[in-house]
């Protein structure tokens, strides 16, 4: 295991520096898909984990034995003949990196701490959440009782359109839009539960936007969103996301985090956010947009206040 292990990470070029804002969810999808086995900080492993062979190890102990990249290839992949699982999606490598970010402050996270990243200000919601507020419990772990978000790479849910997050929701589900974090705490929740925890975000008011500064990058940004590039044949992007009557399942993109929108334009443009109705006019628009554009337009949008 350890030298396919060494070997399989040559191939692998780890981001310098590691990712330190998917730090906090990668510590609330560790709370609901590794503690189990692993333990956690203030959570010694079970004795059922205890007799497992091989037993998987306390991290905080071994992390330091890897490289990240070796660390990368683990997560992403599961040990075989093990019960080290692969990650819930192979489509999309950036939540696999959050996490080698995350296992990389395990040997110092106290207990309080990592309690405090993985569950936010609230006890822990059991594992298989039936009733309303212990879904809500699970949700706010990462997106917050105010619909916030604790990281720039989790969006906004508060004043989201209800139709959208509903959608959204469905596709974690169906597995039509990856991402291993939101799939495995979907999963868990009662799937009749869905629509109202949508509603109760959609419900929540949008707070204030994070920066209001309108530099050189977020004046270019406004030109793309008003009027596209095309040239490039990149569509004016307020066409279909400035009206908010418009269409229920085309979603807001003011006040989002600049980090999430700028994720969610390259996950787009490399196909990988693709499986839904209207998900080919996104993998369309953002086709030919460069990076440089990527962070223009998602520095605008991020700064925009919303109107309604
Ligand atoms: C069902 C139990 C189980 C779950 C859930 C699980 N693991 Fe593991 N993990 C194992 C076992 C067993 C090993 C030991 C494999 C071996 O020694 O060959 C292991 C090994 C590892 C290793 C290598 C450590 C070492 O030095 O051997 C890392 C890193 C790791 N797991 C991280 C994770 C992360 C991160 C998650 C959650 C995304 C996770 N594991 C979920 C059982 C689990
Ligand atoms: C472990 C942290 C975590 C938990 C727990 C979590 N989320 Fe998320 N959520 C995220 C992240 C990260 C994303 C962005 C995923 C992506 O890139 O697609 C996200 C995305 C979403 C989206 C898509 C929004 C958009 O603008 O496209 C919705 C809707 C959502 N979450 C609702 C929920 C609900 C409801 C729950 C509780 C059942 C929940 N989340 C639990 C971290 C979490
Ligand atoms: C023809 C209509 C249309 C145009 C033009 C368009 N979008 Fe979209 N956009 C959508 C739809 C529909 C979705 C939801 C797709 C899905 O969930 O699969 C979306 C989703 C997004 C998301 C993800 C939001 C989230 O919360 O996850 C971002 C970011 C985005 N668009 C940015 C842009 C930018 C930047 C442009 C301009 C370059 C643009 N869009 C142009 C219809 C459009």
């Amino acid at each position: 295991m350890r030298s396919a292990v060494r070997t399989y990470a040559l191939a692998v070029d780890a981001p310098d520096p590691l990712p330190k804002e998917g730090i906090q969810p990668a510590a609330g999808h560790f709370a609901r898909g590794c503690a189990i086995c692993h333990g956690a900080p203030g959570e010694p492993r079970s004795p059922a984990a205890l007799a497992m062979l091989p037993q998987p190890p306390d991290l905080s102990r071994v992390v330091g034995q890897w490289e990240d990249a070796e660390l990368f290839r683990i997560v992403k992949h599961g040990v075989r003949f093990t019960g080290m699982p692969a990650w819930p999606t192979q489509a999309r490598d950036d939540e696999v990196w959050s996490m080698v970010a995350f296992l990389r402050k395990l040997p110092t996270m106290e207990g309080t701490a990592y309690r405090a990243l993985a569950y936010g200000d609230r006890p822990a919601p059991p594992m298989k959440p039936s009733r309303f507020d212990e879904a809500l419990a699970e949700c706010t772990r990462c997106h917050g009782a105010d619909g916030m978000g604790y990281s720039p790479l989790t969006p906004v849910l508060a004043g989201q359109k209800e139709g959208y997050l509903v959608e959204s929701l469905n596709a974690y589900l169906e597995r039509q839009r990856p991402s291993g974090m939101m799939q495995l705490s979907v999963q868990a929740t009662d799937r009749a539960l869905l629509p109202d925890l949508a509603r109760h975000f959609a419900s929540l008011p949008r707070q204030k936007v994070l920066g209001t500064a309108k530099d050189e990058r977020v004046r270019e940004g406004e030109q793309i969103a008003r009027q596209g590039r095309p040239a490039l044949k990149v569509p004016a992007c307020l066409g279909c996301h400035q009206d908010a009557a418009r269409n229920p399942l085309y979603p807001v993109l003011a006040g989002q985090p600049q980090a999430y929108l700028a994720r969610q334009l390259l996950l787009f443009r490399e196909g990988s956010r693709s499986g839904r109705p209207f998900s080919h006019l996104m993998v369309s628009a953002a086709e030919h947009l460069s990076d440089a554009d990527i962070e223009r337009v998602s520095a605008y949008f991020s700064i925009l206040p919303r109107e309604d």
